[in-house]
């Protein structure tokens, strides 16, 4: 069952930020694309690293730590590609950003 929790003011998220957040016991961050809002787990499949720490640039963010890069639209790894970052269903309704941290899914 889907149990979406308020995590942000929609105002609060702009285009190419990265924001962090703790919601239900879990650590996340959102960003904003072009196509939407994302929502994944704050820590590097590596080794943990809080990917907020990292560098964005348009869809492409890399971890601070050693420079695996993810594709933000989708969570796949572009640098190595068998890397997955853990996602998070997450919707915008009346100026408010909703996730539901029991959603936890990796992509194949
Ligand atoms: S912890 Fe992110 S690349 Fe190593």
């Amino acid at each position: 069952m889907m149990a979406f929790l308020p995590a942000a003011k929609a105002d609060d998220l702009w285009q190419g930020e990265l924001l962090s957040l703790n919601i239900g016991g879990v650590s996340v961050f959102l960003t904003r694309l072009p196509e939407g809002v994302r929502a994944y787990k704050n820590a590097c499949p590596h080794q943990g690293v809080p990917l907020t720490d990292g560098w964005l640039h348009d869809c492409l963010l890399t971890c601070s730590a050693h420079q695996w890069e993810f594709n933000l639209s989708n969570g796949q790894g572009m640098n190595p590609e068998s890397a997955r970052l853990t996602t998070y269903a997450v919707k915008e309704e009346g100026g408010v950003i909703y996730i539901d941290p029991e959603s936890e899914r990796n992509i194949p």
